[in-house]
């Protein structure tokens, strides 16, 4: 089944000179696939995930989640939406500080209202499942930036979203922190199976995607899978990187 089906997307921001960001774009993402969105600076990437959160909405096209079109939802309907159905993780962890690591994994919940009994109970699996559990009582100011975004995850999937949407999530970590964030994710989609679309300018962090869209100039570009072996699909992926800086005349040719 499609968790996201996004239909001949056009987004132009209007203003002085109005600027055509998004062209024609249509794509689909499976339930429980993990999909990497690639290109260069200003292809489109964060007007498409943008789109996707419905934090704005396309000037043509249709963007369903689930079957559903949350731009066509009431204001009240598409808060609640965007709440229980979505998940967000962001380059800048947004955590609040003056909170513990439990507390910023719990506000969600605490937002639609749950029982202390069930948000204790949610908080202990996603913690384990994410390696934070001995951090819960900790202070954000006290923990690393690995662990910062493991507890953003953490919070961005307390509600089990059917989507996760992840803007360069590991684009304020270093490699190894970067990797244990990756390796969280990708077992998060295995084993809980949460869809998960990320944008990510890093060929190592979209090395663990199942797929990798390429746009370039707003237009889709390319598109490539994984197969067995992430160390090859780093190298496709480089690959294609080079060719979408490079000259553009011989692009219609590429197969990976
Ligand atoms: N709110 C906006 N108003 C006008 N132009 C915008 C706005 N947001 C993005 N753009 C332009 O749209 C293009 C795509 O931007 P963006 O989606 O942020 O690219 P990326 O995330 O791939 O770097 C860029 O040229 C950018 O300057
Ligand atoms: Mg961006």
């Amino acid at each position: 089944m499609e968790m996201l089906q996004v239909n001949n997307v056009t987004k132009i921001y209007e203003g002085k000179v109005s600027y055509r960001a998004l062209s024609d774009i249509t794509m689909t993402i499976e339930q429980g696939e993990f999909v990497g969105i690639m290109g260069p600076s200003g292809s489109g990437k964060t007007t498409l995930l943008n789109m996707v959160s419905t934090i704005d909405s396309p000037t043509s096209g249709e963007v369903l989640i689930n079957g559903k079109n949350p731009h066509r939802l009431k204001k009240g309907e598409l808060a609640r939406f965007r709440r229980r159905e979505l998940g967000f993780v962001f380059q800048h962890f947004n955590l609040l500080d003056t909170l513990t690591v439990r507390e910023n994994i719990v506000l969600p919940l605490t937002l639609d209202g749950a029982s202390v009994k069930e948000m204790d109970e949610k908080v202990s699996v996603v913690a384990k499942n994410l390696g934070i559990v001995p951090i819960l009582d900790k202070r954000t100011y006290e923990i690393s930036g690995g662990q910062s975004q493991r507890t953003a995850i953490a919070r961005a999937i307390i509600h089990a979203p059917k989507l996760l949407l992840a803007d360069e999530p590991t684009g304020n970590l270093d490699s190894k922190a970067s990797r244990d964030v990756l390796e969280t994710m990708q077992k998060i989609n295995q084993t809980v199976g949460t869809t998960m679309m990320m944008v990510t300018h890093d060929p190592l962090a979209a090395s663990y995607c199942d797929r990798v869209i390429f746009i370039k100039d707003g237009e889709l570009f390319n598109e490539i899978h994984r197969g067995e072996n992430r160390q090859a699909f780093f190298q496709k992926i480089i690959d294609v990187l080079s060719l979408l800086g490079g000259n553009a005349h011989d692009l219609s040719s590429v197969r990976v």
